[in-house]
């Protein structure tokens, strides 16, 4: 797909209806003929709009007006193109719990846990936080993660979670200004509720920092396997990062978990297994799908808002 296509789809897609301050920007960005020739001169891996707008935001400049950004964006191309070179999208949407809840409340407890791209790790403390799902209030903690569950009713009961460890590329730190300072810059403009969201999980964090480990899915998944509790149900999963992961390696990374003690939960989009025979989509928009050991349970909107199991 072209770098402006990416942009179009991008407005369509993902900020349609949900930034419309992502979504103008996206769209001037698949029309403005220059900045598509700075962005291909980046590796594809950095051509993404998220990393753009988050690298514009870092820098203080303007993501609202679409003629401001370009021109910012085009006056400060070296520093925009470091940043978008130094860092990458590691948006840890702790929404996404939600999405993994109604799975871990069901597995044979206590649970062990250990996540594949974690990011800073928030993803781990699934049995800390609260859920609203539409009617239904599960949990006492910060923050309320609010999601739309149709076909499934919600769990009733939170997760026995007695071992937790993450292992990403490049873990963040949520007590670092400058990790957080990223993490802030990658929620979109609008998205108070996710930034409010983020400094609740963030104290979670930092109050009981999780075993993060740095290292990559396939080298260093099996040596952090091993130390998880015997006497614990071990459950590997990941949330929207296996399309950062070229196709071979994601080949490789599913043969070693299928080898692993436990269980396997993945919400990742629908192209990355090639699933077959997926029921159509509740919309037009983004949807992942959320698997069990391999096996295809729901519809999962991109940042924990809604699920729609088939
Ligand atoms: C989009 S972020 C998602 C973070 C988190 N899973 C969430 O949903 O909030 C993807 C994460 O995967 C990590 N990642 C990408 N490739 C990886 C690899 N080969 N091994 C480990 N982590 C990886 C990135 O560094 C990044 O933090």
């Amino acid at each position: 797909m072209s770098t402006a296509t990416t942009y179009a789809e991008f407005a369509a897609r993902e900020a349609h209806d949900v930034s419309p301050a992502y979504e103008r920007l996206s769209v001037a960005v698949s029309r403005d003929r220059e900045m598509i020739a700075r962005l291909d001169a980046l590796p594809p891996a950095k051509r993404q709009p998220n990393l753009l707008f988050a690298a514009v935001r870092f820098l203080d400049g303007p993501v609202t007006d679409p003629g401001a950004f370009l021109d910012f964006a085009a006056e400060r191309w070296p520093e925009v193109a470091a940043e978008m070179l130094a860092r990458a999208t590691q948006t840890n949407e702790v929404g996404r719990c939600a999405l993994l809840l109604p799975v871990l409340a069901e597995l044979r407890q206590p649970l062990a846990l250990l996540e594949i791209g974690a990011s800073a790790g928030l993803n781990l403390f699934p049995d800390r936080y609260s859920y609203q799902y539409s009617e239904v209030r599960l949990g006492t903690g910060e923050p309320v993660l609010d999601c739309v569950l149709t076909g499934h009713e919600p769990p009733t009961k939170l997760p026995d979670v007695v071992w937790r460890a993450g292992l990403d590329l490049h873990p963040r730190d949520v007590t670092d200004p400058a990790d957080r300072r990223w993490l802030e810059s990658l929620i979109w403009p609008e998205h108070e509720h996710r930034r409010e969201r983020l400094r609740a999980a963030a104290r979670v964090a930092a109050a009981d920092p999780p075993l993060l480990l740095p290292g990559d899915l396939v080298d260093d998944l099996p040596a952090l396997a091993e130390r998880a509790p015997t006497d614990a149900t071990l459950v590997v999963f990941h949330t929207s990062v296996l399309y950062q992961v070229p196709e071979p390696r994601r080949r490789t990374f599913v043969d070693l978990v299928r080898g692993l003690p436990g269980h396997w939960v993945a919400v990742e989009n629908p192209t990355i297994f090639g699933y077959d025979d997926l029921p159509k989509p509740p919309d037009e928009t983004l949807h992942n799908v959320l698997a069990l050991d391999g096996r295809p349970l729901a519809w999962c909107r991109p940042h924990g808002q809604g699920m729609s199991w088939f």
